[in-house]
């Protein structure tokens, strides 16, 4: 996509993630509708429901050919990474949205041909909107995001899964006992955007597509590494281990697991 196109429509989903935010944040305060999917620790609200709908709807209006894959189902079925693919976590970090309304992000990536092409991460309450892509860079609330320091994992805060710590999958607990610490949130997205930030040195955790779109696109727009947990490349319509980190805490956190 031409650079100024990209640029246009960066502006117009940053308007759309801040209108989402303040509907959600209106809505929090009232009575939410919980369910339960799969598992009590599984859930869904009205509010995931509602702002899937909205942003949905928004993604068409500026990109109608565009084929949309939303974790709630309002979107497409998509098979293909074919074209413009918008992938889109209403809520990410649902737990945390029903028991702490609070620590929840919202996430919206774009693929062209597979190719990555915007994020956004929208931590609602901390309000901090990553959003860029590596044709225009990564901001942080409209100021430019610098990349974070090629930090080891000996150097570094690691962003762990609490499912993957506690059964000690991929020998995650070497991984952390030779960081500074483990660091869990319960939000894909807000653990991404500390990556980002420099503030984790890596996140490794099960992911599905909306989890990783987003922040796989301003990972790499920043000089991070994203790939599964063998080194090889992710697939954004597949569900899997997804490991995001500095390029010296990739290599180290590789021969670990
Ligand atoms: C979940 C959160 C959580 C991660 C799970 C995700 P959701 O997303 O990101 O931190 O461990 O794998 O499913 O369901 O709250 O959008
Ligand atoms: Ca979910
Ligand atoms: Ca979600
Ligand atoms: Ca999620």
């Amino acid at each position: 996509m031409q650079t100024n196109v990209v640029k246009q429509l960066n502006q117009a989903m940053q308007t759309v993630m801040k209108t989402a935010r303040v509907q959600v944040i209106a809505k929090m305060g009232a009575h939410l509708t919980v369910a339960e999917k799969t598992s009590r620790r599984d859930l869904v609200t009205n509010v995931d429901h509602s702002n899937e709908d909205f942003l949905v709807h928004q993604i068409r209006e500026l990109d109608p050919d565009a084929h949309i894959l939303a974790e709630e189902g309002t979107g497409d079925q998509v098979d293909t990474m074919a074209g413009h693919v918008w992938i889109v976590d209403p809520i990410d970090g649902t737990m945390n949205f029903v028991h702490q309304r609070n620590h929840f992000a919202m996430m919206v990536g774009l693929y062209v041909d597979g190719e990555p092409t915007l994020g956004y991460i929208y931590n609602v309450m901390a309000n901090k909107l990553y959003a860029g892509g590596p044709q225009i860079g990564v901001t942080l609330n409209n100021e430019p995001l610098v990349a974070p320091a090629n930090l080891d994992l000996s150097a570094g805060l690691f962003g762990a899964s609490a499912p993957l710590l506690i059964q000690n999958r991929f020998n995650m607990q070497t991984v952390v006992a030779q960081s500074l610490g483990p660091r869990i949130m319960g939000s894909a997205g807000i653990q991404i955007s500390q990556v980002l930030a420099g503030e984790l040195v890596g996140y490794l955790s099960y992911l599905r597509p909306w989890d990783f779109a987003a922040g796989r696109v301003l990972a790499e727009s920043l000089g991070l590494v994203v790939t599964r947990v063998d080194g090889t490349p992710v697939d954004m319509l597949s569900s899997g281990a997804v490991l995001i980190a500095t390029k010296r805490a990739q290599r180290s956190i590789l021969a670990i697991v």
